[in-house]
């Protein structure tokens, strides 16, 4: 095969532009230690029913400033009884699936997490105003997925 010296040039250029892309993005994440955004926690799927929190799902308070509340997420809804937590506190969601990837989108707010089976979900978030807020999956998860949804009350 006989390559015209302006395709070597560019081929070689091409390369060298991968090669810096790449090492730009290898370096930059392992010098600040890069995880995904909802952390490296893992669990056994099958077991999330048996394994803290989950085995108690809902809203625990951690201490005066802090509250967590632990989410199961399956086809087709949220195994989370009476999420009812206060405003301008810390709330820290810790979210699995037991099955498929599923969403956990809290409406109006920057809460949007993937649940991923496997993967323990953390994020921290903290209320502003008062209210009724929609949780709701927008992970695309089967039949039912436009039934999933549930509600967190913030007093
Ligand atoms: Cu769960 Cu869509």
């Amino acid at each position: 095969m006989h390559l015209h010296k302006y395709e070597k040039i560019w081929l070689a250029f091409g390369v060298a532009a991968l090669v810096v892309f790449l090492s730009v993005v290898g370096v930059s994440a392992f010098s600040h230690d890069h995880t995904p955004a909802g952390g490296m926690e893992t669990i056994d799927p099958k077991k999330v029913n048996e394994t803290a929190p989950f085995d108690k799902p809902g809203v625990t308070q951690l201490d005066d400033d802090t509250y967590q509340v632990a989410v199961v997420s399956m086809a087709f809804g949220y195994n989370a009884p009476e999420l009812k937590v206060p405003a301008g506190k810390e709330i820290i969601f810790k979210v699995t699936s037991t099955d498929v990837v599923h969403s956990f989108t809290i409406d109006n707010t920057k809460v949007n997490l993937m649940v991923v089976p496997g993967q323990i979900t953390t994020k921290s978030y903290t209320f502003e105003k008062p209210g009724k807020y929609l949780i709701l999956c927008n992970e695309y998860c089967g039949t039912g997925h436009h039934l999933m949804y549930n509600e967190i009350e913030v007093y």
